[in-house]
């Protein structure tokens, strides 16, 4: 990379609104000679991705079925999944797209997911979980979980323990996580992780469950790295999609035409997913436009993340999703 693309993307970083707005994809695309991913061959390889019915993950699972890959959609609803998945055949003419239903805040229905993936795929390669939703009323999941944790942060996690023994069989595997730029205003804090009743707010929910998703991310590198597992979270700046038209009406009113494609918003994803160099020379980064990116951006947000703190929302994890892990 050379000094020029530096000095822009640090300075783009700097602005945020330049590194999150289409403007950062143009210029980092043109700048660090973004590869174009289009012409890769998948075949013989097993993606599951949740949240493949809209927006981002949609736009994922078009490059990745592209590509030959086999496709499992996770999606809660199985009408959509299946109109998603004709969709997806018809356009990249690969016949291997599927789904399974359940929604990711649902314990239960992720434990029988996962049994049928299992059956299906003796071997996974790629798991991503990208389901996600900013919701401006607390609900709480069939589990009595707040939903955004339970669907974000809990039920990913047990996702991943799950599917583990097809992950190891199809290693070099990787596990990625669609976490958002939002958790930078959060500090890592178990204790404040499931919002209560009184002070339920939902960008706030929302932003703690990106930051332990990040955070889970790191930890799950650490333990699967001798496995060949490779683990990674990024986010993909702000793109308009079905879900920010519905959740952030104003934000997209404002931003308008700034706001990137999906395609934009999703390349990075598809890049950890394909890409044989730096995603697999390191494990348990948080990548922005094909380049790592730092956990923090605040000091206050820095101090919270301790080793400490992590164990805490290991363990939390563990026992709020009841894997057998430990
Ligand atoms: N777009 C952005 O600018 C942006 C920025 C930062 C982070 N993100 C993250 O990117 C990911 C994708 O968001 P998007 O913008 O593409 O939103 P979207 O268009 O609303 O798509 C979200 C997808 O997630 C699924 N989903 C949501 N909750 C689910 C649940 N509990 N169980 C199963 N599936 C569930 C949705 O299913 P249905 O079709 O059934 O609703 C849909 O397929 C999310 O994790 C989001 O937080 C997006």
């Amino acid at each position: 990379m050379s000094i020029v693309a530096d000095g822009v993307d640090a300075a783009l970083e700097w602005s945020i609104v330049g590194s999150f707005t289409r403007v950062g994809a143009a210029l980092r695309r043109r700048l660090d000679r973004w590869a174009p991913l289009a012409g890769r061959d998948l075949g013989g390889r097993v993606v599951v991705i949740t949240g493949a019915t809209s927006g981002l993950g949609l736009e994922a699972a078009r490059a990745l079925s592209g590509m030959g890959a086999t496709v499992e959609v996770v999606a809660r609803s199985a009408a959509k999944a299946e109109s998603t998945c004709a969709e997806l055949r018809q356009a990249s003419g690969n016949p291997n797209v599927g789904f399974v239903v359940a929604d990711t805040g649902n314990l239960e229905a992720l434990r029988r997911a996962a049994t049928e993936l299992r059956e299906r795929h003796p071997a996974i390669h790629v798991l991503i979980h990208n389901a996600g939703a900013l919701e401006d009323v607390r609900q709480t999941s069939p589990q009595g979980i707040e939903l955004t944790v339970a669907s974000q942060v809990v039920g990913p996690f047990l996702l991943t323990g799950l599917l583990l023994p097809a992950l190891k069989a199809g290693s070099p595997a990787r596990v990625l996580w669609v976490s958002s730029g939002g958790l930078y205003s959060e500090p890592l804090s178990v204790d404040r992780l499931e919002m209560t009743g009184e002070e339920y707010d939902g960008t706030t929910a929302y932003a703690r469950a990106k930051r332990a998703q990040v955070t889970l991310a790191a930890l799950w590198a650490d333990r699967l790295a001798a496995e060949r597992i490779w683990v990674h979270a990024m986010h993909p700046g702000w793109a308009d999609t079905p879900g920010v038209a519905r959740s952030l009406p104003k934000f997209r009113r404002v931003l308008g035409p700034l706001l990137r494609t999906p395609a934009d918003g999703a390349d990075t994803l598809v890049w950890l997913a394909v890409e044989d160099g730096a995603p697999l020379s390191e494990t348990g980064r948080f990548w922005h436009d094909r380049r790592a990116r730092p956990l923090h951006r605040l000091s206050s947000t820095q101090r919270s993340d301790t080793p400490e703190e992590r164990q805490r929302l290991w363990r939390w994890a563990v026992d709020k999703s009841g894997l057998s892990i430990r």
